[in-house]
């Protein structure tokens, strides 16, 4: 029976509950950690496949889409997709899914966190204390930028730039906002968000800047040398969002300068690897990637993407599967 299944690739190991949907309906395999980073192993795997279950990491080109010549879904284990070239999906007639929605507060949790994590200085403190060299209470020692009153600026106020600043706003902090349109009154309303069209100001003005768009061509880089030089020396950067949005050369030569006072990174430009310089960076707070890594969260991503493979290798009208993106 099974070998007339279709065949579903997943690209590396995801929660049992999201495999045991799949393999009770199709062939399932199943590629080991970090396998499928490299286009090549993809082109010479996808032919045979019908759906293709990846993750952020894995670069869905057009060479690989043109390769999968069974394919009819790709389900993106994560909300962004920018690794998927969804232009030659589309017309290849191949659907693309994602994961909206449900990592939204487990991301919106971790943002406040690493912004706790960089206003206090936990991570420096901490290397210091194990180090040894805690010694007694310093009424000097890591002092660290209060929140409370302080303004924070998001970058793309989509729903974990929201989720992010409802937090913020318990904390004291005032949210202000840059997105390619205002938010609704409604959504608005409650975070007494001011939107701030001029992207400059918004950065020249916040004393914690966060990146929470997507990375598009137009927000390649949109951190850079000059946006950082506009913010103020006690300001914060934090980026949750994707790597390349930030300049590291730039961002790494800011923070040795003390042009900022500190950042937070759950992403970075190519990763696994790290910009060596942002290494040594004073009060930068680097986490790898793990922003949705919750039991809960990455057990609804996997659900959510296996469904829109489900329903897509049924024949479901694709405008029935909400978490489409073409
Ligand atoms: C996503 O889903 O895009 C996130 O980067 C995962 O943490």
């Amino acid at each position: 029976m099974g070998s007339s299944l279709p065949k579903v690739l997943i690209t590396e190991p995801i929660p049992d509950k999201s495999i045991e949907f799949l393999s009770d309906r199709y062939t399932v395999e199943i590629g080991e950690k970090g396998r499928f980073q490299n286009e090549d192993a993809l082109i010479e795997a996808i032919p045979e496949y019908h759906a293709l279950l990846c993750m952020l990491s894995n670069p869905i080109t057009k060479n690989v889409l043109q390769a999968g010549t069974n394919l009819k879904v790709v389900a993106n284990f994560a909300v962004g997709y920018n690794n998927i070239d969804v232009e030659a999906a589309t017309e290849l007639g191949i659907k693309v899914a994602n994961t909206p929605d449900v990592l939204t507060e487990a991301c919106g949790d971790f943002a406040m966190g690493l912004l706790m994590a960089v206003s206090r200085k936990f991570n420096d403190a901490e290397q210091y204390l194990r180090e040894g060299h805690f010694k007694g209470w310093e009424p000097l020692g890591f002092l660290g930028l209060e929140l409370r009153g302080k303004t924070l600026g998001i970058i793309g106020m989509g729903r974990i730039g929201q989720a992010f600043a409802h937090r913020a706003k318990a904390f004291g902090m005032n949210i202000a906002y840059h997105n390619r349109s205002p938010l609704s009154q409604k959504e608005e309303q409650p975070l007494q968000a001011s939107y701030i069209k001029d992207l400059d100001q918004l950065i020249s003005t916040s004393d914690v800047v966060s990146v929470n768009c997507p990375l598009t061509p137009e927000t390649h880089h949109l951190i850079n040398e000059r946006r950082l030089g506009l913010m103020q020396e006690h300001a914060l950067l934090i980026n949750i969002s994707r790597g390349p949005v930030v300049d590291e050369k730039a961002l790494a030569h800011a923070l040795h300068n003390k042009h900022i006072a500190g950042a937070g990174l759950d992403v970075f430009e190519e990763e696994p690897k790290v910009y060596p310089h942002l290494l040594t960076a004073p009060n930068c707070t680097m986490l790898p990637h793990i922003a949705s890594a919750t039991f809960e969260t990455r057990d609804a991503i996997g659900m959510l993407a296996v469904q829109a493979i489900h329903k897509i290798l049924n024949g479901d009208d694709p405008k029935s599967i909400t978490n489409l993106v073409n």
